[in-house]
């Protein structure tokens, strides 16, 4: 029996993917198999196609990170997970397949009331988003947030979980569409950095105070900027560079300030403190069953157009979240 997977033989474009035809994944010791449903495409998935991210996948490689699915075969030596379960994944590469192995050690069951598309979304988008506000940010109710790319997967999650602890959210984003939605998902203010000073639109706002928190996923020279918008205490969570350029952040204005940058690593943070992890996303699921918060699926596509649904991401098209939706 033969399966389809998306697979990458030659870094750079996402036109070069391919769509093949391998053999069905058989189950091994501590691993399950699982029949893919939705796999949400993330930044991170780009940039290991292109070759632009830190680690390097052996060629040829099925790209995908964040994915859900139905067990449908558990190796003998794993307890507490059958075939027939709802779950989802985080992983490093290896979703975009119709069946994948993965550790059972990975596997997440998820809730009866949250379907495939929506749960695929969370692990990375909302995992980062809280993992950053709560965990690194302490963020506390009634304080002043403002998210960088506030429109993108992380950012408009940021926004999501951030009205929802409580926190005044300032959302910056280079798009009208974009920051309309992330008005209707809890934004109190709007900036469109492409047609105002960051800066000095902030000072107005806070009335010269800055803010509590910022959660910057875009780097470059709004990033750059973003430090002049700290208040005393304040804290720059450093999430990522999806402007490209990193910014070198001046050591006097933290000084100054009392601040503090602070660096957000998800992937370490999923290894490390698997607990808090999990803890966090069992958090999500139920604020997502009680709608307190709506992931936002821009578009969906089938796995042969996986390449378009990451060119659409590149072109900063993409509000929220685009799926790739398998074995419908
Ligand atoms: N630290 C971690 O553990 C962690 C976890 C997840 C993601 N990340 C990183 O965080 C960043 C955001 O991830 P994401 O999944 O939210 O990405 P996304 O959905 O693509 O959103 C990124 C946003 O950045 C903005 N942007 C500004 N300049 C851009 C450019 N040149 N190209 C593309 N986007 C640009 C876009 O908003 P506008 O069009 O409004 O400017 C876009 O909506 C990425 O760098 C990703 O690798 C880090």
């Amino acid at each position: 029996m033969t399966i389809r997977a998306i697979r990458c033989h030659q870094l750079g474009s996402f036109n070069k993917l391919t769509v093949d035809e391998l053999p069905e994944p058989t189950v091994q010791a501590k691993h399950v198999v699982i029949k893919v449903y939705a796999v949400a495409i993330n930044y991170r998935d780009l940039l290991l196609v292109q070759g632009k991210y830190q680690e390097k996948p052996k060629l040829p490689f099925i790209p995908g990170t964040d994915f859900s699915g139905v067990i449908e075969q558990v190796a003998n030596d794993v307890h507490g997970m059958a075939a027939g379960d709802r779950v989802m994944v985080v992983g490093s590469w290896g979703a975009l397949a119709e069946k994948t192995l993965v550790k059972a050690s990975q596997v997440l069951p998820i809730p009866k009331a949250i379907p495939f598309d929506v749960a695929a979304t969370l692990p990375t988008a909302y995992g980062t988003a809280l993992y950053a506000l709560r965990q690194r940010g302490k963020l506390t109710p009634n304080e002043t947030l403002l998210v960088l790319g506030a429109g993108g997967g992380v950012g408009l999650a940021a926004v999501q979980l951030g009205h929802h602890m409580g926190a005044n959210v300032i959302a910056v984003a280079g798009d009208s569409a974009k920051l309309e939605k992330a008005r209707t998902d809890g934004a109190q203010t709007l900036i469109n950095y492409t047609d105002t000073d960051l800066v000095t639109e902030v000072k107005r706002i806070t009335a010269g105070r800055g803010c509590d928190a910022i959660l910057d996923c875009v780097g470059a020279d709004a990033g750059s900027a973003a430090v002049r918008c700290v208040a005393w205490n304040g804290r720059i969570l450093i999430v990522g560079f999806a402007g490209g350029a990193i910014p070198a952040l001046p050591n006097n204005r933290l000084l100054l300030k009392g601040a503090s940058a602070v660096g957000v690593n998800f992937g370490a943070h999923v290894v490390r403190e698997v607990d808090t992890f999990r803890a966090n996303l069992a958090e999500i699921f139920t604020w997502v069953e009680d709608r307190k918060i709506r992931p936002r699926i821009y578009k969906h596509y089938p796995l042969q157009d996986t390449a378009c649904a990451m060119s659409e991401l590149e072109d900063r098209q993409v509000v929220g979240k685009v799926v790739v939706t398998l074995n419908e």
